[in-house]
């Protein structure tokens, strides 16, 4: 039997949910019974998706469509309400990342999802990696270091009435460079050093957020991150590379490109490509035929990560970064940090942070303890 599916936050990233729905709907899986946003959504060639009711407001596609199923990729300071609706009218869920707001709405939510006994996996479609399921099973001895490097343009804090920002009309949102791009290498690994260490929880961290442009949140963070355990992470990521950095988790001498699914394994001399990725919404409906076929991003697996995202965007604004220390981007668009690319390698080879390093644009760092990651009740 199909299952019934609906999205809500058709638009934007929605795209890629429509596709795979497409996909899913071409092979008989699931049956597309609503998508919803507040805008206008054009159908795209390669998610046409023809016939399916289009609703303006989630409340009444789950009345008139009764998804059994529901893809919730709107903006992340909406996902609460949202979700609570969906789980009230009986369907199980996909969030997208990042969750929730705080450890509070964590709690919330999880109470909910057991309240009402359904399933919700939230979109960290990188833990769907054989390169990660890989590398946890190896679980390498040393320290965890997280590096990414990429560009993004002026234009990308233009995209969405949230993006560069803390607040909206009054209400806090939810972006920065680890808390989104690269939350997905934060999430991956907290799971690598649970992994290695079971039982891992983040106790505390200490911050550098540092901005290269006119915007409230960060683009380039700098964290070292205590757990409960013997490991120590260090994350080192920006958006303001002119050289790109895909997104490496490092455990001692072993190293996950996890956009790519390329792993090396201490030993190694070269990186292998490890196929075999499981999509999140495959998954999802696997779970729900057979509860024994494990969820692999169910929300109470990101309740750490929920607690560091909420102590960075709870800490003060970030640093500029002065114009003396920044070229334009080649291509124009916005500025760069020449040398940012060694910089965050360095970091996370060394486990320092800039202010520790000598770097002429860094500012001292913050400590901050984590508050206790919520527990599913
Ligand atoms: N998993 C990933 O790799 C990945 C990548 C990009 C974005 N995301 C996540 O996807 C979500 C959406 O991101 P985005 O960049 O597309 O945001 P966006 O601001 O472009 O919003 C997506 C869509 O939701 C619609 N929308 C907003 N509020 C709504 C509401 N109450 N009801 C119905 N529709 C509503 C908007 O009109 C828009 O079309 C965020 O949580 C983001 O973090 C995940």
């Amino acid at each position: 039997m199909t299952t019934r599916v609906a999205l809500i936050g058709a638009g934007g990233h929605g795209l890629s949910h429509r596709r795979v729905l497409q996909r899913l709907s071409d092979a008989g899986q699931a049956e597309v019974v609503g998508l919803c946003d507040r805008q206008p959504v054009e159908p795209h060639p390669d998610a046409p998706l023809p016939g399916v009711p289009f609703f303006t407001d989630h409340t009444t596609l789950l009345a008139v469509a009764r998804p059994e199923v529901v893809i919730i990729c709107t903006p992340p300071h909406t996902h609460l309400a949202i979700a609570l609706d969906v789980l009230a009218a009986g369907a199980d869920l996909l969030l997208e990342k990042p969750p929730v707001m705080s450890p509070a709405e964590h709690t919330t939510l999880a109470a909910a999802v057991e309240r009402t006994g359904r399933i919700c996996q939230v979109g960290f479609q990188a833990l769907g990696s054989a390169a990660l399921a890989e590398l946890c099973v190896a679980a390498p001895a040393g320290e965890i270091g997280v590096t990414g490097a990429w560009w993004r343009p002026d234009t990308y804090y233009r995209r969405a009435p949230w993006a560069g920002k803390r607040t909206v009309d009054g209400r806090p949102v939810l972006d920065g460079a680890l808390v989104n791009p690269f939350a997905h290498a934060l999430m991956q690994s907290l799971v690598v050093a649970d992994a290695c260490e079971p039982g891992f929880g983040p106790v505390s961290i200490e911050l550098e957020r540092y901005r290269t442009r006119d915007i409230e949140t960060d683009d380039t963070t700098f964290l070292r991150l205590t757990g409960t355990g013997e490991r120590r992470i260090t994350v080192a990521v920006t958006l303001a590379s002119p050289v790109f950095i895909a997104g490496e988790i490092r455990v001692g001498d072993a190293v996950l490109e996890y956009p790519t699914d390329r792993l090396r394994l201490p030993g190694e001399p070269e990186f292998q490509h490890v196929p075999g990725r499981i999509g999140l919404m495959e998954n999802l409906l696997e779970h729900r035929r057979d509860p024994s076929a494990p969820l692999l991003a169910p929300l109470a697996r990101t309740a750490g990560f929920t607690a560091v995202v909420e102590a960075i965007v709870a800490a003060p604004p970030p640093a500029e970064i002065g114009s003396r220390w920044l070229e334009p981007h080649p291509d124009g668009g916005g500025s760069i940090v020449p040398g940012i690319d060694r910089l965050v390698r360095e970091m996370t080879d060394t486990g320092r942070l800039p202010s520790e390093s000598g770097v002429p644009w860094a500012r001292p760092g913050l400590r901050i303890p984590i508050a206790a990651p919520a527990k599913v009740h």
